[in-house]
């Protein structure tokens, strides 16, 4: 595989070794932990990261020195939660970084503990990851035996504990206040915002809740200061990013690179293009809630999250979904449609509602029995649901969803034509109903 000049991250990816808190002290890992204990001030380390331009990797791409600063000053109890459910269907990159190197999280949870003055962590690991549950439990406690948690941390008086939650397997868990709920022994379904969780989350109290590869960087951050890492990517899109890639590729896995390197580059230098056989058709580049894109609108665009977003589709996770020319669009989208159906919590009725009825819309396509009149309903219905409920899972449906239709429409309408001739030019008669 290429590797970038920049490892950051996964300096000890692949590694067999890289697990073992030996290995990440004798490599200059704590070291960041020992210079925000020896003297530097919570608000200190929250300026350096702020400086730094870093952004939650989770998706959204908040900046995180910000996110933290709405924590309030006179707050008499903070909670952290390190956001490990990697559920977003493409996304395999938070596993790496837990499996491969769980002390540069632990690391960097501590010090955006100390930032935040949070003294209880949690780390919520997908249920489905059990052996990293294991390898993540094993390393918090090698942390607590090397004085790195606990009370008194390093003779600093800073105090953290931290808890290895596992998951019971639902992706609407790994929204925000979804995740607070079900530690609280709720249903995992997300509150209404505002209060966003930096004021009130966990049991009520202010609570950070940050990605996985967001405090995994917080340590070089700190190690290398705020415009090294300035100097790493584009302007508004700072440092390096992880992409988890599957898909017909010959080299698919998990890459570090600078922000706004050209997805050209990254194809054919990383990735070593198509494996024999197959012809790139399209690219899901940020995990499957976001728009696709066909081949000829991603090659020259940067991967960052201004260029993707100007593209007309999102960095989002990272976990960029490669699809041949070989793919079923239609077959596609059903399996997407599905899992947004199958995952909704149920608590809005337009996303409870809409997903099945996505979902059923596109089986009725695929089962020969579609209408050119249901291309049209598919439409009504995302127009029903984006933007109109309590969290994005409504969104994160409708986005691919309206993307299909719009650069794959042709697929859409000749499966019509091929399996229901007859119902190629029927029209939706939402003129009579309304
Ligand atoms: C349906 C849904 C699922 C999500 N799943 C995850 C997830 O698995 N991991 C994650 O870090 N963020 C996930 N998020 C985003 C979180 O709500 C939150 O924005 C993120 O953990 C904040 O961390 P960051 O600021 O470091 O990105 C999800 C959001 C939604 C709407
Ligand atoms: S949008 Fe969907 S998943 Fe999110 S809260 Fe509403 S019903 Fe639940």
């Amino acid at each position: 595989m290429a590797k970038s000049e920049h490892q950051i991250l996964s300096a000890r990816f692949g590694r067999n070794d890289g697990h073992k808190l030996s290995v990440y002290e004798n490599e200059g890992g704590y070291r960041a932990l020992r210079l925000a204990l020896d003297g530097m001030k919570p608000e200190e380390v929250r300026d350096v990261v702020k400086d730094s331009g870093l952004r939650g990797r989770g998706g959204a791409g908040f900046p995180t020195g910000v996110k933290w600063g709405f924590v309030p000053q006179d707050a008499d109890q903070v909670y952290f939660f390190v956001n490990a459910d990697e559920s977003e269907p493409g996304t395999f990159k938070d596993r790496y970084l837990l499996d491969y190197d769980p002390h540069q999280t632990i690391e960097g949870t501590i010090i955006s503990c100390f930032a935040v003055k949070a003294d209880l962590a949690y780390i919520y690991i997908r249920g489905e990851f059990g052996w990293l549950i294991d390898r993540v439990q094993a390393a918090v406690d090698e942390a607590y035996a090397a004085g790195f948690l606990g009370k008194n941390i390093l003779g600093s008086g800073f105090d953290l504990d931290m808890i290895v939650h596992k998951g019971a397997g639902a992706y609407i868990c790994g929204e925000e206040t979804g995740l607070i709920n079900s530690v609280e022994g709720l249903k995992g379904q997300p509150r209404i915002k505002p209060p966003f969780p930096a004021v009130a989350g966990f049991l009520n109290k202010p609570t950070i809740v940050n990605n996985v590869e967001s405090v995994a960087s917080v340590p070089w951050i700190l190690n290398n200061g705020s415009t090294a890492y300035k100097s790493i990517g584009t302007e508004k899109s700072c440092g390096t990013k992880l992409w988890s890639v599957s898909g017909p590729v010959k080299k698919p896995g998990v890459y570090e690179i600078p922000l706004g390197m050209p997805f050209r580059e990254f194809y054919n230098d990383y990735l070593g293009g198509m494996a024999d056989g197959e012809e790139l058709k399209a690219v899901i580049v940020g995990g499957s809630s976001v728009p696709v894109l066909p081949a000829a609108e991603i090659m020259n665009v940067p991967l960052d999250y201004e260029s993707l977003g100007q593209a007309g589709t999102m960095l989002g996770s990272g976990g960029m979904i490669i699809i041949p020319e070989s793919s079923d669009m239609v077959e596609l989208i059903q399996v997407l449609m599905h899992f947004y159906y199958d995952e909704s919590c149920g608590q809005c009725t337009p996303c409870r509602e809409g997903t099945g009825w996505l979902h059923q819309i596109v089986k009725k396509l695929r089962s020969g029995e579609g209408t050119a009149a249901d291309l049209e309903l598919l439409e009504h219905v995302c127009n029903g649901m984006a933007g109109l409920t309590i969290c994005p899972l409504a969104d994160a449906a409708v986005m691919p969803m309206r993307s299909f239709l719009d650069k794959f429409r042709p697929e859409f309408e000749a499966l019509i034509q091929e399996t229901a001739p007859a119902n190629a030019n029927s029209r939706w008669p939402r003129g009579e109903q309304e």
